[in-house]
């Protein structure tokens, strides 16, 4: 089993870099193999250049791809499950994840050039693994679980994965009330891997 982590948290001082940790042992526990792409730690580039844009909204698929977004694209094909891991920073990803897809969700691999199926396999599990400052409920009240749910499960992952689902771990300005819980959910998240019939 391969599973790759798109982490995007600057600092190994933060509640997220706990949740990582967390993840990876339980992870590891398994012997499955996990990759961490570590896009703050890796400088990853999150704008995109005038070229990029000119492929992308022109479809010119025969400009070339930048390095780092085709290993990008290397790890999605080699993985059976991807978990995005951030934390909720405007009702959102950080941008530096945001730019993750602006520029690895090329045109010809992760949509459709006219007349060809896009090159990205089908994964088999997605999973959007996020931290909140408030607390679930009234992340649900304000609607905005939901329209972060819409945004990455519906849109960004569309059909690019089997099976989705999101995972808000909110509260986490009050992290003594709810880490247990955060724990419980992270093994749960384990268990649901493995059950899935791979
Ligand atoms: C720039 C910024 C924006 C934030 N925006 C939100 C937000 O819109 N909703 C929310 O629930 N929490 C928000 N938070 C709180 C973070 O989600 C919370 O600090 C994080 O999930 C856990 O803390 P960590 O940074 O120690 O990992 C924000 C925090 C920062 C730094």
């Amino acid at each position: 089993m391969n599973i790759v982590i798109v982490y995007s948290h600057p600092s190994q001082n933060s509640y997220t870099y706990q949740i990582l940790e967390q993840l990876k042992k339980a992870l590891l526990q398994k012997a499955w193999s996990v990759e961490v792409s570590d896009l703050y730690a890796m400088n990853f580039k999150s704008d995109m250049t005038e070229q990029e844009y000119d492929r992308e909204a022109f479809a010119k698929v025969d400009l070339p791809v930048a390095h780092d977004v085709l290993e990008e694209h290397k790890k999605i094909q080699r993985a059976d499950c991807i978990i995005f891991l951030y934390p909720v920073w405007w009702s959102d990803c950080p941008a530096k994840l945001k730019g993750w897809f602006d520029r690895v969700y090329t045109v010809g691999f992760a949509y459709k050039q006219s007349g060809r199926l896009p090159g990205m396999k089908i994964v088999k599990y997605g999973v959007a693994l996020c931290t909140a400052g408030y607390p679930n409920d009234v992340l649900k009240e304000m609607g905005i679980a939901q329209s972060m749910e819409t945004v990455m499960l519906d849109d960004r992952f569309g059909k690019r994965f089997e099976h989705k689902e999101m995972i808000i771990l909110g509260g986490t300005l009050n992290p003594a009330e709810l880490k247990q819980s955060h724990t419980d959910q992270i093994s749960e998240l384990v268990r649901k891997i493995e059950r899935l019939n791979w």
